[in-house]
C-alpha cells in the first residue's frame, strides 16, 4: 500500500493533518487572515483543509495550495467542489520550495511541513518571499516538551524547546501576534484518530490486498508513539508578522 493511500486512510476522520481540534484551527484562522478580500497560501497544503475553511468562513477570499501529492491536491479539489469553493481555490502540483507566484500573499499558511524546505528557518524565509506588505505569516511546526529520547530524536528529527522554537523565530525578524499550543488532547486525539481511522479500515476490509499492511502500520505507529514520543513532543503554531519588513497592518 502506498504511502498517500495509507495517509489519506488516517487522515478520514481527522482531516487536519496536525494535532489541532477545530476549535484551535477556527482560532487560529480568525487571528491569521488579515482581511475579508485577503490572498491566501498554503505552502504543503494536503489536503487543503486550512485553506477550505478560511474560504468557507470568508466569502471574499481567494486561496492558492501548493503540495508534491497529486492525490492530496485531488482531495482537495474534490472538497473544494462539494462545498462550493472551487472557483476560488487554485492549487499547483509541486515542490513548495520552488513555487513561484506571479503576486504577492496577505497570508502564508505552512503548518507541518517544514521538511519540505529543511526545516523551519527556510519555511519562514519562504513565506517571506510570498508575502505582501502587512502580511501575516501562520506556521507550525513540533518542539520538544521534554528532553526526547534519542529514538524520539531519530523518528522526528532534531527539534527544538518551545522557547528556543520562539526566540528563533523573533531572531528572524517575525513578531507573533498570536499562537496556539497543542494540549494533551489534542496531541492524544490526532494520534488516536490516525492510527484508528487506519486500524478500522483494515478490519472494515480483510480482504483487500492492503489490509493486513494497514494494520500493521498503525500498531507501528501506535506503538512508536507511545513508546518513543509522547511524553516528549509538543506542537505550536504561530502567527507572525515581519517585525521590521511591513507597512503596517493590511486589515
Ligand atoms: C503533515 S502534512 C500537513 C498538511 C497540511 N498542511 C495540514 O496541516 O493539514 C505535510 C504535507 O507536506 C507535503 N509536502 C512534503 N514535502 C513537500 C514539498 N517538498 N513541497 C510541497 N509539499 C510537500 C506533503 O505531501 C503533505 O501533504
Amino acid at each position: 500500500m502506498h504511502r498517500e493511500q495509507i495517509s489519506r486512510l488516517a487522515h478520514a476522520d481527522h482531516p487536519i493533518a496536525a494535532p489541532l481540534d477545530d476549535d484551535s484551527v477556527r482560532a487560529l484562522l480568525e487571528h491569521a487572515v488579515p482581511r475579508d478580500d485577503a490572498r491566501v497560501l498554503d505552502l504543503g497544503c494536503g489536503t487543503g483543509e486550512w485553506l477550505l475553511r478560511a474560504l468557507a468562513a470568508r466569502p471574499g477570499l481567494r486561496a492558492e495550495g501548493v503540495d508534491v501529492s497529486e492525490g492530496a491536491l485531488e482531495q482537495a479539489r474534490a472538497a473544494a467542489r462539494r462545498r462550493g469553493l472551487g472557483d476560488r481555490l487554485v492549487l499547483h502540483h509541486g515542490d513548495a520550495a520552488d513555487f513561484a507566484a506571479d503576486h504577492a500573499f496577505d497570508l502564508v499558511i505552512s503548518v507541518g511541513a517544514a521538511h519540505a524546505f529543511g526545516g523551519p528557518g527556510a519555511t519562514l524565509a519562504a513565506a517571506r518571499r510570498h508575502l505582501a506588505p502587512g502580511g501575516r505569516v501562520l506556521v507550525g511546526d513540533g518542539y520538544w516538551e521534554r528532553e526526547p529520547s534519542a529514538e524520539a530524536v531519530a523518528m522526528l528529527g532534531d527539534l527544538a524547546d518551545l522557547p528556543t522554537t520562539v526566540d528563533r523565530v523573533v531572531a528572524d525578524g517575525w513578531t507573533p501576534v498570536h499562537g496556539h499550543i497543542s494540549t494533551r488532547r489534542e496531541l492524544d486525539a490526532y494520534e488516536w484518530a490516525w492510527t484508528g481511522s487506519l486500524a478500522s479500515w483494515a478490519l472494515d476490509h480483510p480482504a483487500d490486498p492492503g489490509s493486513s499492511q494497514a494494520l500493521e502500520t498503525a500498531a507501528a505507529h501506535r506503538d512508536e508513539w507511545l513508546r518513543g514520543y509522547r511524553d516528549a513532543f509538543g506542537f505550536v503554531c504561530l502567527v507572525l508578522r515581519s517585525t521590521t519588513g511591513g507597512t503596517g497592518p493590511t486589515g
